[in-house]
């Protein structure tokens, strides 16, 4: 049914398409420069690597490991990368709006994360911890949505 939604919605304008967003959003990943999607695609891949060492790290208490790998996923942040001049312009026209912003809103969280850790607060691990999680299948059912079709994540749910 939402696959059926969005192959109608997708022939609508963007502008259109984002106002009735989650479900109309475009996947960004055919507009990505090569340049700019290996970038991506190697800094997911260091995301998913510190995910799981953070998920054993919590689990057995290590906080400094949970406050080290955190660190080391908001450093990541693609923005902040010595991209050139004409790659920024290249991601801003590439990605929604809505992208950039769940981009930030994650890495915020992974420096929310590498404080609890290093307040040894393992609630506050967990929450957050779920929190990333969700920020994942956010943006992967909204915007890789070619690459990923059977992630049937819905956020008000
Ligand atoms: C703001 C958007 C966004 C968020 C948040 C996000 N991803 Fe991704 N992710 C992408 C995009 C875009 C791709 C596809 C890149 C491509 O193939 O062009 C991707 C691809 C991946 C891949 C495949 C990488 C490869 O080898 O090609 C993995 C693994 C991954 N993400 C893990 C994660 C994990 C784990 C999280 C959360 C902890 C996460 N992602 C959060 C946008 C996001």
């Amino acid at each position: 049914m939402i696959a059926i939604i969005r192959k109608v919605l997708g022939s609508f304008s963007l502008c259109l398409a984002l106002a009735i967003s989650p479900l109309a959003a475009e996947p960004v990943t055919p507009d990505l420069t090569d340049k700019l999607r290996r970038l991506l695609q190697e800094e997911m891949r260091s995301i998913q690597g510190a995910m799981t060492s953070i998920h054993s790290a919590m689990v057995m208490g290590q906080h400094e490991a949970v406050a080290q790998s955190a660190q080391q996923i908001h450093d990541s942040f693609i923005l902040k990368q010595s991209l050139t001049e004409q790659d920024r312009k290249d991601l801003v026209s590439a990605v929604p709006e809505g992208f950039i912003e769940l981009d930030k809103e994650f890495h915020r969280l992974a420096a929310s994360l590498a404080e609890a850790g290093r307040n040894r607060n393992t609630n506050e691990q967990h929450r957050i911890f779920g929190e990333m999680t969700g920020n994942c299948l956010e943006c992967h059912s909204e915007y890789v949505s070619k690459r990923f079709p059977d992630v049937n994540y819905d956020k008000e749910q």
